[in-house]
This record gives C-alpha cells, sequence and structure tokens, in this order.
C-alpha cells in the first residue's frame, strides 16, 4: 500500500522525510526499492530527460506521460506530480483540470511553484480533494526570468517575505511545502513556525525532509552540477565506459558470443543445407 498524505504529514518532527525525482519506470521502480517517502515527478524531466535549457517549455502531455510510467514503477512511495509552467497561472478552472489531468496519469499529489500570489488556486485545488505541495524560495519556472539561479531570502525582508508565503500556503492546504535553495537560517525558522513538513533543496539541514533530483545522485547530469546536490555515484562516465566497451566488442566480433546466440536443430539446419545446396 502506497504511503499517504497522513503519513507524510505524521513523520514531521518524527524522522526526516525522503525524497527524489523520478521520470520513468525503472528509476521509479528502483527508488522505490531503496525505500523513499516520496517520488517527485518534476519538470526538471524537462532539462534532463528532454534537454532544455530550463522547465519553462515543458508541457502538460510530457508531464502525464512522465507521471504514468513513474506510477507504474512504485509501491510504496507517494507520488507527486509538478504541474508546468503556465498549467495553473491562467485561472482556477484550467489549474483544477490540469491537476485533475495528473490525478489521472497516476499522481497521489501535486506540487505548484508559487507563494502568497498563488493561495487562492492552492486552495481551489485542495478543495476538490487533490493534495497540493508548495514550492517556494527559488522558482525555477519563474525566478530564472527575472534573476538567474540566486540564493533566495538572504536579507531579513526577503526571509520574512518568504515566511508569510509559507504560512499563507500553509493555511491554503498544502500538506507539504518544498523550499528551493533558500538559505539555511530561513529554512530553520519556517520549518519551526509552519505545522506541515518542509523538504529542502539546497536549503541547509533543518528542513523536515530532504529532496534532490536523480540524475545528481546518480551523477548523470553534466550541464549544471549544483553545490547543494552530493553526487553517490559517477554514472555517467561509467555508462561511456560501458558503451566504448559494447563498442569495442561489436567491432571486434567478440560480442555476441555462444552464449548470447540461439541456435537451430541440428536435424532441421542439416536439411535446410540440403534444400539450398
Ligand atoms: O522539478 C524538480 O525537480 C523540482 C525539485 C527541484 C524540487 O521541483
Amino acid at each position: 500500500m502506497p504511503k499517504s498524505v497522513r503519513d507524510i504529514l505524521s513523520m514531521k518532527n518524527s524522522r526526516k522525510i525522503t525524497v527524489i525525482t523520478a521520470y520513468d519506470y525503472t528509476t521509479s521502480q528502483l527508488c522505490d526499492k531503496a525505500g523513499v517517502d516520496m517520488l517527485l515527478v518534476g519538470d526538471s524531466a524537462g532539462m534532463v530527460m528532454l534537454g532544455y535549457d530550463n522547465t519553462i517549455p515543458v508541457t502538460m502531455d510530457q508531464m502525464c506521460l512522465f507521471t504514468e510510467a513513474v506510477a507504474r514503477g512504485r509501491q510504496n512511495a507517494l507520488v507527486v506530480a509538478d504541474m508546468p509552467f503556465m498549467s495553473y497561472q491562467s485561472s482556477k478552472s484550467q489549474a483544477i483540470e490540469n491537476a485533475g489531468r495528473l490525478v489521472k496519469s497516476g499522481a497521489d499529489a501535486v506540487k505548484l511553484e508559487g507563494g502568497v500570489e498563488i493561495k487562492d488556486t492552492v486552495h481551489a485545488i485542495v478543495e476538490i480533494g487533490i493534495p497540493v505541495m508548495g514550492h517556494i524560495g527559488f522558482q525555477p519556472q519563474t525566478t530564472t526570468l527575472q534573476e538567474g539561479y540566486k540564493v533566495q531570502a538572504k536579507t531579513r525582508d526577503a526571509a520574512v517575505k518568504l515566511l508569510d508565503s509559507a504560512k499563507a500556503l500553509e493555511k491554503a492546504g498544502v500538506f507539504s511545502i518544498a523550499l528551493e535553495m533558500v538559505t539555511r537560517e530561513t529554512s530553520k525558522i519556517i520549518s519551526g513556525t509552519i505545522s506541515i513538513p518542509t523538504i529542502g533543496i539546497g536549503s541547509g539541514p533543518d528542513c523536515d525532509g530532504q529532496v534532490l533530483v536523480v540524475h545528481d545522485v546518480l551523477g548523470m547530469y553534466e550541464k549544471i552540477k549544483p553545490k547543494f546536490a552530493k553526487r553517490y555515484l559517477e554514472l555517467s562516465s561509467e555508462i561511456v565506459k560501458a558503451v566504448e566497451s559494447y563498442k569495442g566488442d561489436v567491432v571486434s566480433g567478440k560480442f555476441p558470443g555462444p552464449e548470447h546466440s540461439f541456435s537451430m536443430d541440428k536435424l532441421e539446419l542439416e536439411k535446410l543445407e540440403k534444400e539450398i545446396g
């Protein structure tokens, strides 16, 4: 039985919540087997899976496809799917419709970037029964348009603004809030103030949980290597090495060997050889 939103809520102040992104069936299965609490179908898929420079071009159709695959691969983790840029900003009905599409694709909850300015939209989605995770601090869908990649809440005023957004989202009904690239002091204050879990990415150790992009954890994305992401493997060099070996074996005739080939019945082969001379 997959984890529920209630299970995630009950982890606040008892143990740290573990979240990792996934975008396909196989990775979902493996991360679920590793025991993470939540699988996030992030719109970072646009960058690590589709090769876009940022998350802005990601569409609902793409997010639904990734979500379907991840949902098929999980057994225990809660699946949260990102609502991509411009899938919820136009109107509450647009937001509800698109949140519904992600749930029909297999998500247990959706995540929206934005603070106090989207509280009514969040409330509208929560009201119809779809759990929502908030996402404040660095918001890749819009912050990049204004100021680029920058640590958030470095000043007193910025920290207060972020805290206000966290409180507004909590009041609107979110079950957790992702804090991206927020100063650790501000994350600590927010986590200690609100009653729902905070999930940090580049926001220090005092959040109630942590999320990382799976390609960063496995060392598979070379274009951007964020300071906050710990690389537990360097899989990209291992993959290149393996494919080089495969290529070498094919060229030299070492692969496929007898153990990789299928044989005809001896009598059948004799008949065939007789027939074709
Ligand atoms: O899309 C994503 O991977 C995310 C995380 C960075 C939280 O939103």
